[in-house]
């Protein structure tokens, strides 16, 4: 496994590779867990060459705490990804990436970026584009892999993919859970042991929606999940949104056509948590 630090060192090794070499990409800030390890195994599945990038992207935080905060296992990570046989980590610096300009470019995305996490992670969506958009330049794969843990940015990446017309090919990934149920995620670290055996709740509450929906309206299990959030005093309740899977609008009627998702947003003390089901 080789590993890059340099932008120019890792396009001229990819530029070295031989005609017609497949290259699947999976972009991620590190703290590496089984949810992105299966990213990586699809992505060795269907390309020749697998390439991962490792970088804590500082324009996607609205909060400084967050960026700070946000776990950094450099040495365990790329353990990691040898065992799973990945080829290629590219691991840049923040100056590497933004220089001294740590900023993000401005984009619409359809009108994706102003539902749900929109509303409440400011400029995370434009930062996310940014570092996605650049990283795309560097790498040009042909296949890039995604997961629906994070089905909003899924769909923003999609949206900027078709409308910078870039030449990849975004692979949805399932969710990759706890035994418990719990959605694997970087936070999941951060929780107390009280919040860890708490956060369960959420994808039991998702489970239950999705038995409730197609029987029940919209709008009451909006409230039953609200109420359900109110009686546990570890998990706080940010949003809970049944939305149509392509645009991200709040479902208004039940269109047998089209698909919808549950998604949901909780704070387990200090750390959020998010998450979602198709219904
Ligand atoms: P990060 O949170 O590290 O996630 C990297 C990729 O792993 C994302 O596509 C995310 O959806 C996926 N992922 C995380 N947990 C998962 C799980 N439990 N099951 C399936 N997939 C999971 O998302 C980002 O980084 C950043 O925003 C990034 C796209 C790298 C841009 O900085």
């Amino acid at each position: 496994m080789l590993v890059f630090a340099k932008i120019k060192s890792v396009q001229q090794k990819i530029k070295s590779l031989k005609k017609g070499t497949s290259i699947g990409f999976v972009p991620t800030m590190g703290a590496l867990h089984k949810g992105h390890l299966s990213l990586i195994e699809r992505a060795k599945k269907e390309n020749d060459i697998v390439v991962v990038s490792i970088f804590v992207n500082p324009t996607q935080f609205d909060k400084k705490e967050d960026l700070i905060n946000y776990p950094k296992t450099i040495d365990k990570d790329l353990s990691l990804l040898k065992s799973v046989y990945c080829d290629l980590v590219f691991a840049p610096s923040s100056s590497e990436i933004y220089a001294n300009n740590i900023k993000s470019e401005n984009f619409e995305f359809d009108g994706l970026e102003f539902q749900m996490e929109g509303k409440f992670r400011d400029g995370h969506f434009d930062g996310v584009g940014t570092i996605v958009k650049r990283l795309f330049e560097i790498v040009k794969p042909h296949k890039a892999y995604f997961g629906e843990k994070d089905f909003q940015q899924l769909q923003i990446i999609r949206s900027l993919v078709k409308n910078y017309k870039i030449p990849v090919k975004i692979v949805p990934c399932e969710i990759y859970r706890e035994d418990d149920g719990l959605a694997m995620s970087s936070r999941n670290a951060r929780l107390t042991i009280e919040h860890r055996l708490a956060a369960p709740f959420i994808y039991k509450t998702l489970k239950k929606v999705k038995l409730k929906f197609g029987t029940e309206n919209a709008l009451d299990i909006v409230k039953w999940v609200e109420n359900e959030f109110k009686k546990d005093p570890l998990l706080e309740l940010e949003y809970f949104e049944i939305a149509e899977e392509e645009t991200l609008q709040t479902i208004k009627n039940n269109n047998p056509k089209r698909k919808y998702r549950a998604f949901i947003a909780v704070f387990a003390g200090k750390i959020r948590l998010i998450d979602n089901i198709s219904l």
